[in-house]
C-alpha cells in the first residue's frame, strides 16, 4: 500500500501539541517526527499547515437503530456512523437495545452483528446489556466476554428492566472477578415512576414537566448507589453513563476522594452545552426529551469543572435520533404526553466540534484534555487503546484535521445522518474538520463523506483500564 504523510500539522496527543509530520503505511501510523524528509514520489502528501492533526474521536455510547418496543432510533448502522465520521468520530462502542424478555445474553449479541455488520462506515464494537439474572447469565457474559471481545455490559437502574441491588451486586461480583465494565444508567426508579404518574394524572403532560420528572436528586441517588455497590464488590470496575448534574457529580467527588478504584465517569455534550430551556416550547420541548433530561446552567458548568479536573473521564453523545417532523415523526408520539416520547436525541456528528468550539476555544479545556476525553480515554477505559484514540506509531490511522482558523454555521444542511433537526441548530462552530481518516483511508473531506457502506471492522476488546 502507499504511504501518506500529513505535512507541517500540529499533532495532538493526550498529553501534548506538537509540530510534526505523520507517516501512515498500510492503515497504520509508523513514525510521528519533526520532518519526514525520505518522501518517496509515490507517497500521498496531505498539507496540514496551520491545523490541527488529533486522533480520530471515539464515541463509546450510542444507540444506533435502537429497538425501543414501540419503535426505534432512526439512525441506522449505516446513517448513523456516517454522520459520526463527519463530525470527526473514528470508532463507536455502541449500547444494545433489551432483547426478548428472558432472551440469552448471546441474543443481542447476534441481533447486533446483524444490524451492523456491512452496515457500518467506521469501527465499532457493542456493549452487551443485562436484563434480567438468570442462573446462566453470568457464565454467559464471560464466554462473550472471551469470545467476541464485548469486555463491558450495561445495567438500567430505571426501566423495565432495571436491576435490582441483589441482582446487580451478583453481577458486580463476577465482573470484578472476570475483568469485565459494568456500565450503569443511574436513575432513582420508584421516584421517578411516581413523579411522571403524579404530573400525567394532574394534566402536566408538556415537554417541560419531563425534567420535573426526573430531579438531579435521582440521579445523585442512583449513581451513590451504584458507585457503593461497586466498591462493596471489591472495587469492580464500574462507569457512570451520560452524568447529567451538578448533584450527581458531587456524588462522584465523594468516591474520587475515597479512592475508589475502577471508577470511569462519563458526561455527555448536551449535558454541557444545553439548558432545560429548551423544553418550554410545548412543540420544540419535544426534540430534547432524553433521559436524563437536560438541567441548569449550573450543572452545565459544574459539569466543565468536572472534565477540566478529571473527576469525570469521557465525553460521549447517548446518540438516540427520531424524527421531529419528517418520516415517522416518532417525536410527535409525546405531544400530548411527554411520559410517552420515545427518549433520545442526535449528536454524534456534532460532538468533537461542540467540544472544540465549547471547551478549547472558551478556554474551559485544553486541546490535550479534548484528546482525553473524546479519544484516549473512552478507548483506555474500553479496551480500544493504543489501537484506538491515539496516534502513535503502531495505532490505526484514524485521524482528524481540524482547522482551527475556519468557522461555519451548523445548519439542518450539515447533519449527515438520519435526523431532521440538530440539537445545535445555528450554533457557529469555531474551528471546522477538513479531513477525515480511517486506517488511512480518507473518509471524509470538506464535510463530504468519500467512505463506503461495510467498511467499518468489528472491534474484539481487550479488559479496560479500569480492571487491575
Ligand atoms: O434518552 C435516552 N438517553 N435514550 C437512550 C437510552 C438511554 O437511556 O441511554
Ligand atoms: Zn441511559
Ligand atoms: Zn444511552
Amino acid at each position: 500500500m502507499a504511504r501518506t504523510i500529513i505535512q507541517g500539522g500540529m499533532v495532538v496527543t493526550d498529553t501534548d501539541v506538537f509540530p510534526a509530520d505523520v507517516l501512515i503505511e498500510d492503515g497504520i501510523v509508523r513514525q510521528v517526527a519533526d520532518e519526514i524528509d525520505d518522501v518517496r514520489p509515490d507517497d500521498t502528501l496531505i498539507d496540514a499547515q496551520g491545523k490541527f492533526v488529533l486522533p480520530g474521536a471515539v464515541d463509546v455510547h450510542t444507540h444506533m437503530d435502537l429497538d425501543v418496543g414501540f419503535t426505534r432510533a432512526i439512525d441506522d448502522f449505516y446513517t448513523g456512523t456516517v454522520a459520526a465520521a463527519c463530525g470527526g468520530t473514528t470508532t463507536i462502542v455502541d449500547h444494545m437495545a433489551f432483547g426478548p424478555k428472558d432472551c440469552s445474553l448471546w441474543h443481542q449479541v447476534e441481533e447486533y452483528h446483524r444490524l451492523a455488520d456491512g452496515r457500518a462506515v467506521i469501527d465499532y464494537g457493542f456493549h452487551g446489556v443485562f436484563q434480567h439474572l438468570h442462573p446462566e447469565t453470568l457464565d454467559e457474559m464471560r464466554q462473550i466476554a472471551d469470545q467476541e471481545g464485548i469486555t463491558s455490559f450495561k445495567v438500567y437502574l430505571t426501566y423495565d428492566y432495571r436491576m435490582n441491588d441483589e441482582d446487580l451486586y451478583q453481577i458486580l461480583l463476577a465482573a470484578k472477578d472476570a475483568g469485565i465494565v459494568i456500565a450503569a444508567h443511574c436513575e432513582n426508579h420508584g421516584v421517578i415512576q411516581y413523579l411522571r404518574r403524579h404530573y400525567v394524572e394532574s394534566g402536566c403532560t408538556e415537554p417541560k414537566y419531563h425534567p420535573l420528572s426526573r430531579p438531579a436528586d435521582c440521579e445523585a441517588e442512583a449513581v451513590s448507589r451504584f458507585l457503593r455497590l461497586g466498591h462493596m464488590a471489591g472495587d469492580a470496575p464500574v462507569y457512570v453513563v451520560h452524568l447529567s448534574s451538578a448533584k450527581g457529580l458531587e456524588e462522584v467527588r465523594r468516591v474520587r476522594a475515597r479512592h475508589q478504584k475502577g471508577v470511569g465517569i462519563e458526561t455527555c455534550t448536551q449535558y454541557l452545552t444545553l439548558t432545560d430551556r429548551l423544553y418550554e416550547d410545548s412543540q420544540e420541548g419535544l426534540k430534547a426529551i432524553m433521559s436524563p433530561p437536560l438541567r441548569k446552567k449550573e450543572d452545565n458548568e459544574a459539569l466543565w469543572e468536572g472534565v477540566a479536573d478529571g473527576s469525570i473521564d469521557t465525553v460521549a453523545t447517548d446518540h438516540c435520533p427520531f424524527h421531529y417532523l419528517a418520516g415517522g415523526a416518532e417525536k410527535q408520539i409525546g405531544k400530548d404526553d411527554f411520559t410517552k416520547c420515545p427518549n433520545g436525541a442526535p449528536g454524534v456528528q456534532e460532538r468533537l466540534l461542540m467540544m472544540f468550539t465549547e471547551g478549547v476555544r472558551k478556554g474551559r479545556i485544553s486541546l490535550p484534555r479534548l484528546v482525553q476525553l473524546c479519544c484516549s480515554n473512552p478507548a483506555r477505559l474500553y479496551g480500544l487503546y493504543p489501537q484506538k484514540g491515539n496516534l502513535m506509531p503502531g495505532a490505526d490511522a484514524d485521524l482528524v484535521i481540524l482547522d482551527p482558523n475556519k468557522s461555519f454555521t451548523f445548519t439542518k444542511d450539515e447533519i449527515r445522518g438520519a435526523s431532521d433537526y440538530s440539537l445545535y441548530e445555528g450554533k457557529k462552530m469555531k474551528g471546522d474538520i477538513d479531513l477525515v481518516m480511517q486506517r488511512g483511508n480518507v473518509i471524509v473531506k470538506n464535510h463530504q463523506f468519500l467512505g463506503k457502506k461495510g467498511d467499518g471492522q468489528y472491534l474484539k476488546r481487550r479488559r479496560s483500564d479500569l480492571c487491575f
